[in-house]
């Protein structure tokens, strides 16, 4: 666990030069706006421990898979996030001397996220060998306003000598992928131009030809006055630069203005590209950084205004929900349904592909509540237009008749995750893909989905699973053997409660999707059994024949369910006994000693009781979570999150609170060591879900909003927004009372600790429970 970076309610701050994280701070600083992100990298050169990292949203290349043993089904490939161009950088001399960050003497070095803006700024004094001094200050920002736009402010300011300065803005796409299989390079050089002040480079990914075209224009200026008219030009291999040379005396500044564009062929004509990026780049360049700024804050305020959560009396959590919530929205923007969310976002490489039932199982709930319904639908869809692929691999695996197994991992639809324990036995993931679209309609009230998309999903899912039961003669009962639960520390388990119940839950769901579709779309209905060949008697009677006859594990004795069949006879012992020295275990055991362990890498029986919740009583919740969490170890960030709601339900506050922090400062503070990969960004919409799930108690059963909220110790106060069937809802939470204000047009019927309230239009609802 790290803790260099100051507590503040609306900005990451590091405060003196912290080299040795460096690559933590450029996770951690990272700026993007849905379309296009990049890590905290320097705008000058900095040779010390860096990880580049630009990337634009939906360009992808398909890495030839490397391991050790082929195993048949396995992917050819693994799609991977494209480290592409770098359009920030400035090669800087001074006098001749290179102007390296890590070859300097840095003081007064600050650097800061602000999060209530969008802009990310870096400070310093910097001594070079030559003893001479300068003091930078650098600002920049990726438009969330156009969003192919990004755009900075680079000040240097000689502070005691008379020389030359020379700085060559770039932009560089000969740059590479840390974690490409084969130490491959991914872009080919399309076209490029350069001109003084201005330049472009076209490249384009090998296999895929994705093409991006990053342009730039750039603007010098010495003192306020225009200093660039003697601007040279540079050119190689996937790389163009322009620089300029000004003299300078003590006090003299040099502003660089740089304004960058980055469009990919997937939203323009390839034939277009080039001139559409000159226009981008030059309309950005006439409007202004001023300008663009303003704009940036104040479409950004208005961000906050939907999905701020206040949190007063600590500023630690506070600044964790907030950090969570800004990462969310730079990373996902929902206006486009072939985008989707990677666990890295635009931070980093790792977990390559974009998308895992993460989605689904944590993302959604957040899109749901902050944004117009449109941005969740759009999370749909990029699912629905996958289902032909999502058939296709469940064919590769041998499932026939329409049955769709959807990816671990994927960009386009593809499988490309290369593990057997996860591409072949992970499965469950199939169930929160239809949980999604439950979760979905139950929040907005639009059934025209299930109607018009969703019903198709699911018969396809169910489908699947109807085909991976297999009766055992044995115990008279449907079986599911050889698979991973949500818990990977533990493969080819026979039986995971989790999945057989949420197998069964989908088949169920499928019945019931088919019933309302047959008597409110009947044309719909037989258009759709037409497509999909659907035999309905035979296949339901067979899903209901599943579901009567299911095998759950359950142990009379201890009264829990059962994480698979074989848990109860391991050595089952308490994380609070292990070493602290072994931990996190997947860096300190070895792979078998950790499988064969009772550690529970991520909640998997109280994942399916916080998905199914209202199926059982409290009770059952209260002694589950009493035997799990105890042998859980959270080394996965989306674990956290699911024990905070749950132990906020069960009235235990003080392990709500612990899990809160834990996965609201997941990465601020570095609790897995993890973060310089990137940041947790899936995890970040369960930060969110262990505030308003989690303390707020807000729940949606029956199409019905439900609030049982709770203040922790800590807090004095928090408040939240819900959006909710079109209507907007602000829930402020103290140790005396809780508002509920209806801030839309629509009164709101909804449940407040079991009694049932109409919240009426533009009013206010107090509530003074006993204890909060
Ligand atoms: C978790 C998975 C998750 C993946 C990506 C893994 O560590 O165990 O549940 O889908 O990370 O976030």
């Amino acid at each position: 666990m790290k803790n260099y970076l100051k507590h503040d309610e609306w900005n990451i701050i590091e405060e003196g030069f912290y080299q040795k994280h460096n690559k933590i701070s450029e996770s951690i600083f990272s700026i993007g706006n849905g379309r296009m992100g990049q890590r905290a990298n320097f705008e000058e050169k900095y040779s010390g421990e860096t990880m580049s990292g630009n990337y634009v949203a939906g360009v992808y290349y398909p890495d030839k898979t490397r391991v050790g043993w082929w195993k048949n089904g396995y992917p050819e490939y693994f799609a991977k996030v494209l480290n592409a161009s770098n359009w920030i950088g400035i090669d800087i001399e001074i006098d001749g001397e290179v102007f390296d960050l890590a070859e300097c003497k840095v003081d007064d070095f600050r650097r800061c996220l602000n999060m209530r803006e969008g802009y990310l700024e870096r400070t310093f004094t910097a001594t070079l060998k030559s003893g001479k001094m300068v003091k930078v200050e650098a600002k920049r920002f990726c438009s969330i306003v156009d969003d192919e736009v990004g755009a900075l402010c680079y000040k240097i300011r000689a502070l005691n000598f008379t020389g030359e300065i020379s700085v060559s803005p770039y932009v560089d796409f000969d740059v590479m992928n840390e974690d490409s299989n084969y130490d491959e390079k991914f872009w080919i050089e399309v076209d490029k131009e350069v001109a003084p002040r201005e330049g472009i480079v076209i490249a384009q990914t090998k296999k895929t030809a994705f093409q991006v075209a990053t342009g730039m224009k750039f603007q010098v200026l010495k003192n306020g006055e225009t200093a660039d008219s003697n601007a040279g030009v540079f050119s190689k291999e996937k790389y163009i630069s322009s620089d300029v040379k000004v003299n300078v005396t003590d006090d003299d500044e040099i502003v660089i203005f740089k304004y960058a564009a980055n469009l990919s062929s997937e939203n323009h004509a390839k034939k277009d590209l080039k001139a559409n990026t000159q226009a981008v780049v030059e309309k950005a360049f006439e409007k202004g950084f001023g300008e663009m700024l303003e704009e940036q804050n104040l479409a950004w305020r208005k961000k906050w205004k939907q999905s701020d959560i206040i949190i007063e009396g600590d500023v630690a959590a506070q600044q964790g929900i907030r950090f969570n919530i800004f990462q969310l929205n730079q990373t996902y923007t929902g206006e486009d349904d072939r985008l989707n969310i990677g666990p890295k976002g635009f931070t980093g490489e790792k977990y390559g592909g974009s998308t895992y039932w993460d989605t689904e199982a944590y993302c959604l709930p957040f899109y749901l509540a902050t944004a117009d319904q449109n941005v969740a639908k759009n999370l749909l869809l990029y699912r629905y237009k996958q289902l032909g692929k999502a058939i296709e691999n469940a064919e590769k695996l041998g499932f026939k008749n329409g049955a769709a197994l959807y990816p671990m991992v994927t960009m386009n639809g593809e499988e490309c995750h290369n593990e057997w324990e996860i591409t072949f036995e992970e499965i469950h993931r199939n169930g929160a893909i239809a949980y999604g679209i439950y979760d979905y309609i139950r929040h907005t009230g639009d059934r025209d989905y299930l109607v018009d998309y969703g019903a198709e999903v699911l018969i396809a899912i169910a489908r699947f699973w109807a085909q991976r039961f297999h009766f055992s003669k044995r115990r008279g009962k449907y079986v599911m053997h050889g698979v991973t639960g949500p818990n990977e520390y533990e493969n080819n388990i026979n039986n995971n409660w989790y999945t057989n119940f949420i197998a069964t839950w989908c088949l169920k769901y499928a019945v019931g999707a088919i019933m309302f579709i047959k008597e409110k779309a009947p044309e719909k209905w037989t258009a759709l059994e037409e497509k999909i060949k659907f035999y309905e008697v035979t296949e339901t009677t067979e899903w209901k024949k599943i579901c009567d006859n299911v095998y759950l594990p359950y142990d009379e004795e201890l009264d829990v369910f059962i994480q698979h069949d074989g848990f109860l006879d391991k050595e089952l012992i308490q994380v609070n006994d292990l070493p602290e020295e072994d931990r996190p275990l997947n860096q300190k055991w070895s792979w078998d000693r950790i499988l064969r362990s009772c550690f529970i890498k991520q909640a998997d029986v109280l994942q399916g009781l916080y998905f199914f919740e209202e199926m059982f009583d409290e009770d059952t919740h209260r002694r589950n979570f009493e035997f799990y969490e105890p042998m859980t170890v959270h080394e996965s960030s989306l674990s956290p999150c699911v024990h905070a709601i749950l132990a906020a339900k069960l009235g235990m506050k003080e392990k709500a609170y612990e899990m809160y922090v834990r996965t609201a400062r997941l990465d601020l503070d570095d609790y897995n060591n993890d973060t310089e990969d990137g940041l947790h960004i899936t995890s970040m919409a369960g930060t969110w879900m262990a505030v308003v799930k989690g303390f707020g108690g807000m729940r949606v059963i029956g199409e019905q909003l439900i609030l049982n909220p709770s203040l922790p110790k800590e807090w004095q106060s928090f408040s939240f927004k819900i959006l909710f069937k079109d209507s907007l809802l602000q829930i402020s939470v103290n140790e005396k009372e809780i508002t509920i204000e209806n801030l839309s047009s629509k009164d709101v019927h909804m449940e407040v600790f079991g009694e049932h309230y109409d919240v009426l239009a533009r009013s206010k609802a107090q509530f003074f429970p006993e204890t909060v």
